[in-house]
């Protein structure tokens, strides 16, 4: 891992042992893109990358150049109105309206570690000094503008962490429209774009399409990363599959709007953008006033998607993640929400726990309904009081019988909402996003708090600090039911209510950040209707999310097998649910369920009072076997084999190899039967191939090379002339452990 800066060149070369990236400033200033892809040895010359270009319909910067346009080169961070007419990683507009840029190299360093983003979720060096970081300033002479761009390396990350500081150094104020935290603009288009698409219930579907000349993009406007579009994108080689070729990998540390873009142009070229959604917001600069962006962390993999994924898996647990969670063994909970809805009572609630204790559950979580006069979705959010109705002994006292119990115990809030009948939005109307002289939009009847008001923040701070430093709380479902509309803050001037997004996402930060502080102990879930705020900067302070409120273990394979593109599989909440399945009203066995669950945070969310004998000693039973295998299957290295974005959903199959291979656990599926099916082979990964693996539970022994080449016989049953033990050949699923000898 290296940082070096041809003087005579003047071209920095980001080296890694996976990856080069190379920048260079030309002669007239400007910093182009050279490069990102395989390691380069050097040395290198800038002509290695790009000639002088005359072209018609160019504009060129200054009187006298010729051969040199910004239309024409690969930009490292575009402006517009200075010859380069493609989508700009930079905007802003002058008192006098005038919006030109032109930034132009002025120095650059190169520091040990990285900077602190604070207040804002940032990528984490293990020690002070890990990682290496390159700082260049470009500096617009005429505006008053130096731009800070960022690239820092970690030794374990195939990869590079970016993101660019504006700052205004001119002596009047500046609207800043646009600052992106990274642009990329590759030599080629021959690139598919992968994006993970959804709604509720179905989120981080996998669909792609070839790059096209013009512009694409994936965004979004919710006030939240959303269920919708991902902050996360994949950009592949047509012919690269799971275990070969070329991608490259985009992910925000960002969780409110955002945006990803990329654009074809004319000369082949494709650009790629990512950073907070420009749509939206506008940002008053001072003069002495900076603006930093989220960072963006750019990974690339000449060995397919998997290795792309477990470098971006492996990223998360080192620098993503607190430290205090690093391998921690998450513990096995029980949620009362799919099992009782709004309608619990302490008793109802501990007799869950009883239940679940026996069958080797580690957590009761209280979730929504136990504040205020919630026994619907129709009231009490912002009022975070007991209901002393359903829990007699308070918060506090069903903690202790939990405890008492052996259970862990966790608790379900949404902090940033609230209903317009709560005391707390009665006493504070004017506390809530929404225009003045509009009815706002309701969700679920809830509308959301101006977090962008440190007040609001403190006071929520104050109700939840009152309530956790009274009740042994081990877990916090963090939850966010709804998008924002009608997005004005009445604590904003009128010129800077497009600051408002931000600033939101920046309240919902330091209340996490104070809560994180002051509770290290609590193990924080994030959730957003399920997965409607999965990525980087939720993760930065709640080290799990819940995945999605679609429980279905059908739903499952495509949700998690799409998550597990950009996030590891400790970070995934799965819970078995009852059937018929509360969102696709789905029967499925309770094997298929567990076999999907158990690749994530196993839980449960079902009434286990009412399971029949058979049903708890399964239960049993497969708490017994994750519990072997908790640290496996959280913090190995995971292997799609087979997807089931490319069979229609017909047959799923992955697996977890352990750090020292010598163990895996293989997850095969198959949604519905087959008639007289083909005997078929699945080829493994990740093995010793020098090994020999014996298949759990059977004598039969073979070697890891032969089990990645041939693969492992899978014969799925079926219901046909030859009758098998399975009821049915629809859901099937087959778990096997293979144990290095
Ligand atoms: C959201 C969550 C669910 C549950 C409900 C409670 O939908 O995703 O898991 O907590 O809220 O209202």
């Amino acid at each position: 891992m290296n940082i070096h800066y041809d003087i005579k060149e003047g071209l920095f070369h980001l080296q890694h042992e996976k990856m080069s990236y190379c920048m260079a400033v030309l002669r007239t200033g400007h910093l182009a893109h050279l490069y990102v892809g395989p390691p380069l040895k050097g040395p290198l010359q800038v002509s290695f990358f790009r000639v002088d270009q005359n072209k018609g319909l160019t504009a060129y910067p200054g009187p006298g150049e010729f051969g040199l346009s910004l239309g024409v080169e690969r930009m490292e961070y575009p402006s517009f109105g200075t010859s380069d007419f493609r989508e700009p990683a930079i905007a802003l507009e002058a008192k006098t309206g005038e919006t030109s840029l032109d930034l132009r190299y002025h120095s650059h360093e190169i520091l040990p570690g990285k900077p602190n983003l604070s207040p804002m979720p940032s990528t984490r060096p293990h020690q002070a000094d890990e990682g290496m970081t390159l700082e260049i300033k470009l500096f617009d002479a005429l505006r008053g503008v130096s731009c800070y761009l960022t690239y820092t390396l970690f030794k374990g990350l195939g990869g590079i962490v970016r993101s660019a500081r504006l700052t205004n150094e001119s002596r009047e104020t500046l609207n800043l429209k646009r600052l992106m935290s990274l642009n990329v603009d590759l030599m080629d288009q021959n690139w598919e774009w992968v994006q993970f698409t959804g709604d509720w219930i179905r989120e981080r579907a996998m669909t792609k399409h070839p790059i096209r000349v013009g512009v694409q993009s994936i965004g979004s406007r919710r006030g939240a990363s959303s269920a919708h579009q991902n902050p996360f994108l994949i950009l592949k080689r047509p012919h690269t599959t799971e275990d070969a070729g070329e991608a490259l990998g985009l992910s925000l540390v960002y969780s409110g709007n955002f945006l990803i873009l990329g654009e074809g142009d004319h000369n082949g070229h494709t650009r790629i953008m990512a950073g907070i959604h420009p749509g939206d917001f506008s940002w008053e600069l001072r003069p002495g006033d900076s603006f930093q962006t989220p960072e963006a962390v750019l990974v690339y993999s000449q060995e397919g998607l998997n290795a792309l994924s477990q470098n971006l898996h492996r990223f998360i647990h080192q620098h993503i993640i607190h430290p205090k969670w690093h391998n921690h063994q998450r513990p096995i909970c029980l949620n009362n929400w799919e099992a009782t809805y709004f309608d619990f009572d302490e008793e109802k609630l501990i007799r869950l726990a009883q239940a679940g204790k026996s069958l080797g559950m580690e957590m009761l979580v209280l979730d929504d309904g136990w504040f205020g006069q919630r026994n619907n979705d129709q009231t009490s959010l912002g009022d975070w009081t007991v209901n002393l109705k359903k829990l007699p002994s308070g918060l506090k006292g069903l903690s202790e019988k939990l405890h008492d119990l052996g259970m862990q115990f966790g608790l379900w809030i949404e902090p940033e909402m609230v209903n317009l009948t709560s005391k707390f939005a009665l006493d504070h109307p004017d506390w809530i996003i929404r225009e003045p002289r509009r009815e706002p939009c309701h969700a679920r009847n809830q509308y959301v708090l101006d977090f962008s008001r440190k007040e609001v923040v403190e006071a929520i701070y104050e109700q939840l600090t009152a309530l956790l430093d009274q009740t042994p709380v081990d877990y916090i479902k963090w939850d966010m039911n709804r998008n924002m509309t009608d997005v004005y803050s009445l604590a904003l001037p009128p010129h800077r209510q497009g600051e408002l997004h931000h600033r939101y996402i920046l309240g919902v930060y330091d209340l996490y950040e104070r809560l994180t502080q002051r509770y290290p102990h609590i193990l924080f879930e994030s959730c957003s209707a399920g997965g409607g705020r999965f990525d980087l900067g939720m993760l930065y302070y709640a080290p799990q999310t819940w995945t999605s409120d679609n429980t279905d273990a059908v739903e499952r394979l495509k949700i998690q097998y799409g998550t597990s593109m950009a996030y590891p599989l400790s970070t995934m909440a799965a819970h078995v649910s009852q059937v018929p399945n509360h969102q696709t009203h789905r029967v499925t066995p309770l094997k298929l369920r567990h076999d999907v669950a158990r690749f994530g945070v196993l839980g449960y969310e079902l009434d286990v009072t009412l399971l029949t004998e058979k049903e708890k000693e399964d239960i049993r039973q497969e708490i017994k076997s994750y519990k072997t295998y908790r640290q496996d299957l959280l913090y190995g290295d995971f292997y799609r084999l087979v997807s089931p974005f490319d069979t229609h959903g017909h047959q799923t199959a992955w697996m977890v190899v352990a750090k020292d291979q010598s163990r895996a656990i293989l997850g095969w599926y198959q949604v519905l039967a087959s008639p007289n099916p083909p005997l078929s082979h699945l080829p493994l990964s990740g093995l010793d191939p020098l090994g020999l693996y014996v298949i759990d539970g059977t004598d039969q022994v073979y070697g890891g090379a032969d089990l990645m080449a041939l693969g492992l016989l899978i014969q799925p049953s079926y219901n046909g002339i030859h009758k098998t033990n399975d009821p049915s050949g629809d859901y099937q699923s087959r778990l096997v452990v293979l144990n290095r000898l």
